[in-house]
């Protein structure tokens, strides 16, 4: 089974309202724990790469691992780039093998945006990849850049509709009120469910994206900090909420902190309680079975994703 575009796993996440996990991937132990996870849960999934992950781990060896994994599991593995700020990023990712792209000109405004994206979408899909763009902006940390939550905007409904007629995208990530990182709410967090149901209701059979989706589980926070670690106000994205986001066009939901947590948590707990070990070996083992219990956990009780292959 090759890589595989998201258009099939969108249709079905779709019509049957539920959401297809998109994890992003740094390392072996990660994709290999991601993958074993939707294997067990017979899951769609997508494994996405941010500029920053090609720039740590390199295109290349990205790119043989998660050959590997899909030779090994079997699965349809969509690869897409997360957040590919400008047009040659996206093309080193569509002719080095990814089969789906993200071209994200959030920042840009509107006419520029467009015009980035179309131009994305016209060189992808001569090659049969799929393209997701951005519409409206999230607050929170990507890579190096921080958008404070003043310059955060929420999607336009209107605007959506333009944006995707004008493109002609495959999916598009838009603004509710989730922000990237671990620090999503200050007070009680709130997403903009009214806006999103229009959207939805204004692009009917479209997939909708969800970034900044973490939830920041408490008890992840709290074993990072019992060893160590310095998270105290962290605060995601309530399980319900990304439940019911499925229910409204959401067909793709990002996850990259909860993933991060997962596997802090444990490298931080497995050295506090074996100082005299210094095989990685050992402290990465848990480290990628916590991160395979995690992806399995998003699948069964909050994608809704299990069993749909
Ligand atoms: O949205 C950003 C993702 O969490 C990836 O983060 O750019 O630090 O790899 P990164
Ligand atoms: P989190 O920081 O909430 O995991 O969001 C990840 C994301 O949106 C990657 O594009
Ligand atoms: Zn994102």
């Amino acid at each position: 089974m090759p890589l595989v575009t998201s258009t099939e796993m969108f249709k079905k996440a779709y019509e049957g309202k539920y959401a297809v996990g998109a994890f992003n991937v740094n390392n072996m132990e990660i994709i290999q724990g991601i993958v074993s996870a939707a294997k067990q849960e017979q899951s769609p999934l997508i494994l996405q790469v941010s500029a920053g992950a090609r720039k740590y781990a390199n295109h290349i060896y990205l790119m043989k691992l998660v050959e590997a994994a899909v030779e090994e599991s079997g699965l349809p593995i969509c690869l897409h780039l997360d957040h590919g700020e400008d047009f040659e990023i996206c093309k080193a990712c569509v002719d080095g093998g990814f089969t789906s792209v993200m071209i994200d000109g959030s920042k840009h405004p509107f006419e520029e945006n467009i015009e980035i994206t179309r131009r994305v979408v016209e060189y992808a899909h001569n090659k049969g990849v799929v393209v997701e763009a951005e519409l409206g902006r999230l607050a929170g940390v990507e890579d190096a850049v921080k958008v404070n939550t003043k310059d955060a905007t929420y999607t336009d409904p209107d605007q959506a509709v333009e944006f995707v007629e004008r493109t002609g995208v495959d999916s598009l990530a838009i603004a509710i009120g989730t922000s990237h990182g671990a620090y999503k709410f200050k007070g009680k967090p709130e997403l903009d469910f009214a806006r999103l149901e229009k959207i939805s209701n204004m692009l009917p059979n479209f997939p909708l994206v969800l970034h900044g989706a973490s939830t920041v589980i408490p008890a992840f926070v709290e074993e990072c900090n019992k060893y160590g670690g310095q998270l105290d106000g962290a605060q995601g994205v309530p399980e319900d909420m990304l439940l019911k986001a499925g229910k409204y066009g959401v067909c793709k939901i990002n996850i990259d902190t909860d993933l991060r947590l997962a596997m802090t948590a444990s490298v931080r707990k497995y050295l506090a309680e074996h100082p005299a070990d210094f095989d990685p070996r050992q402290y990465l083992k848990p480290a990628r079975q916590a991160i395979h219990d995690m992806v399995a956990h998003k699948m069964r009780d909050v994608l809704n994703s299990s069993n749909r292959l």
